[in-house]
């Protein structure tokens, strides 16, 4: 298993992992926008024959003034194949990503949204990682579950 930074022609491989893994899609557009835009922060794990079995893409966001206008990083989408699961890869691809967001962007935090009912999702972010709920968003998601909104301090900003 290799894992490296996304380039453009991963895209396509990251959206067909998106479309079977969650019910969030975007256009490639979208997609395109975070890998140009922030080229240091989308990650990708590939397998032996070169096939996108994992990714995450992220971006860096500035608060509201009211908010502190600070920089931060956040993760608007990360999966992993069903078959490649449970052996650290979302571990090892947000770690990247949160590590570039640090050093590159000087990001005070990292913010991601998550399903109250993902509990894969909320125990990587949570118990492996150190994410904490910072609010929940009622009714986030198109068929009106709420979200935790997550913050993740970092630290070691050089
Ligand atoms: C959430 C997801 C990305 C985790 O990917 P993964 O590569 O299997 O995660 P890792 O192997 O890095 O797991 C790291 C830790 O996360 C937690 N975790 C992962 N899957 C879990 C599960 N099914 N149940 C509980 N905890 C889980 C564990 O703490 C795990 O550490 P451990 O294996 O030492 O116990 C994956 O399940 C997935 O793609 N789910 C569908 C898409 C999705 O929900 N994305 C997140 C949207 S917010």
């Amino acid at each position: 298993m290799n894992i490296r930074l996304a380039r453009p022609e991963d895209l396509s491989g990251m959206q067909a992992g998106n479309l079977v893994n969650l019910p969030e899609n975007y256009l490639m557009k979208f997609w395109m926008y975070h890998i140009i835009t922030w080229p240091q922060l989308s990650f990708v794990a590939e397998n032996d024959k070169g096939h996108i079995v994992g990714y995450v893409l992220a971006k860096i966001d500035e608060e509201s003034e009211e908010k502190g206008g600070e920089m931060h990083g956040h993760v608007n989408s990360i999966s992993v194949l069903r078959s490649y699961r449970r052996l650290g890869l979302a571990k090892r691809l947000m770690m990247l990503s949160q590590d570039a967001m640090a050093s590159i962007y000087k990001a005070n935090y990292v913010s991601l949204h998550v399903r109250k009912s993902n509990i894969a999702a909320i125990g990587l972010y949570r118990d492996t990682l150190g994410f904490e709920v910072a609010e929940v968003e009622k009714k986030y998601y198109g068929d009106g579950e709420d979200a935790y909104v997550m913050k993740l301090f970092l630290k070691n900003q050089s």
